[in-house]
């Protein structure tokens, strides 16, 4: 049999030509004579349309009556339809019914609300806006590697058990085992599940940047792509549990190399997307978000803004909006001030910078001015923060007194101290997150429309 896509990007190979097809129901119509039935097979993201007639194909009633996601295996001839919406048709010879369907099929031929399909997240990957949008999700994760791979960056697999904390935030999901005669016992005879690792303590990784910066201390250019998982217990249209983030590090990179990186990478990502999922780009342009193709199209031909964050609280001190969150130096920006950045005054991607330490984790390299880091943040219109980074605090001195100052134990860090001990140069990196990129791309505006199978604080069905 041949997949759908082969017959919309070769059309003129098929013209005229006997061919099986196999796909689902979408839809389905006939009267005595005639019959409409619209197929797709998951290979491509619009479906074709087949036409069977009572005098060629013996089970004309049976076909008639195929309900919507039941299976088809059609034999028959392709024919240009070039006056109609569709570029071509299947007249049918043979239809088979290769797998039935019940009618209560929950996705019937009509709009379905995205908080109604979130509950059936083992059906709506059939949906049209799921196709488009879980396609786009693997496209862009092959056009990263692409990216990377083509720069001469080493991929590096960081573990997902992990006895640090990257971010010393303390949002980590502990890891232990159900097996409780393994766990060690204080002498009160209570579990003790801070040795629960063979003995350790260890945590579901946050990031895999501090191992990263180990590897990019070998091999110069690395990065992470890989899941991780955060303990913090927002329920917002932007957070999850479980999130992919990819993570470069790069060493003899400052921060401003690592600005200009992170640019080009959103640019070739979009680029790619555009070229490789039009289909998917144009429906989404049409019925999630529109204007998003003149978006994505100005951004990669316009530059990133840049600003400090000190100049950034200037701004919004000086906007006319009032804000929730009173704006002064010193506070961590809130999505309302992020939005009024990107949304009013920037009106594309902006890059923050040199925040002020206290609201920054440890690894942060200290300014001259001791009162802020070369942190970097991403911030663009519609989703707020979708990278993180900084160049790195390579001085010894320097980095032992942050641990000590925020009170994490410095034994904890030893080997990540030992990077500086052993040709610690300057190096940079950032995080990227997965689903964040892709709702900016697709314009899906909640994180849980572009996972497969969320896992938030109030979702984990499967
Ligand atoms: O800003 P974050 O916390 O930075 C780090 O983890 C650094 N270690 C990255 C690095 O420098 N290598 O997270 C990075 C990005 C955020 O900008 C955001 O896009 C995403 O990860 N992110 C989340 N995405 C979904 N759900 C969550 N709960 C997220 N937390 C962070
Ligand atoms: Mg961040």
């Amino acid at each position: 049999d041949i997949q759908l896509k082969q017959l919309f990007v070769s059309t003129d190979d098929y013209t005229g030509k006997e061919i099986i097809i196999r796909g689902w129901v979408r839809t389905n119509r006939s009267s005595n004579k005639f019959g409409f039935v619209e197929i797709n097979d998951g290979s491509y993201f619009k479906s074709v349309q087949v036409v069977y007639e009572e005098a060629f194909i013996s089970n004309f009633d049976e076909i008639a009556k195929a309900p919507i996601s039941a299976a088809l295996c059609v034999t028959g001839e392709l024919v240009l339809t070039p006056e109609s919406k569709q570029p071509f048709e299947i007249k049918a010879r043979e239809v088979i019914v290769e797998a039935g369907s019940h009618a209560d099929y929950p996705l019937q031929k009509k709009r379905h609300s995205l908080e109604f399909l979130r509950e059936i997240a083992h059906l709506r990957p059939r949906s049209n806006t799921f196709s488009a949008v879980f396609r786009v999700r693997s496209l862009v994760a092959y056009a990263i590697h692409q990216f990377f791979q083509e720069n001469n960056f080493v991929y590096v697999h960081t573990p997902i058990i992990t006895g640090s904390d990257a971010e010393g935030a303390g949002e980590m999901f502990r890891v232990t085992t159900l097996d409780l005669d393994k766990l060690p016992r204080a002498e009160s005879g209570k579990i003790d599940y801070s040795q629960d690792f063979f003995g350790k303590e260890t945590n579901l990784t946050v990031s895999g940047q501090l191992e990263a910066e180990t590897f990019a201390l070998a091999f110069r250019n690395v990065y992470t792509f890989g899941p991780t998982f955060r303990a913090e217990n927002s329920n917002t249209a932007r957070h999850a549990s479980e999130f992919w983030m990819i993570e470069p590090e790069v060493a003899f990179a400052d921060i401003h190399d690592n600005m200009a990186l992170a640019e080009s990478m959103i640019k070739y990502i979009i680029n790619y997307t555009l070229e490789h999922a039009l289909e998917e780009m144009k429906f989404f342009n049409e019925f999630i978000d529109k204007g998003l193709l003149d978006r994505l199209n100005n951004i990669v031909s316009n530059d990133f803004a840049r600003v400090t964050y000190t100049e950034a609280v200037d701004i919004l001190s000086k906007a006319e909006k009032e804000f929730q969150f009173p704006v002064k130096w010193g506070i961590d920006l809130q999505t309302e001030h992020e939005r009024y950045l990107t949304e009013e005054i920037y009106r594309k991607p902006v890059f923050v910078t040199d925040y002020p330490k206290e609201i920054k984790a440890f690894y942060m390299r200290l300014n001259e001015d001791g009162k802020t880091v070369a942190a970097m943040d991403l911030l663009v219109p519609g989703v707020g923060e979708i990278i993180g980074g900084s160049q790195r605090e390579e001085r010894y001195d320097h980095l032992v007194n942050r641990i000590n100052e925020l009170g994490l134990n410095e034994q904890d860090y030893w080997w990540y101290l030992d990077l500086r001990k052993y040709g610690g140069v300057k190096h940079a990196g950032y995080g990227l997150g997965f689903e964040r990129i892709i709702m900016y791309i697709t314009g899906m505006s909640n994180i849980r429309d572009v996972l497969p199978f969320p896992r938030t604080p109030k979702t984990a069905e499967f």
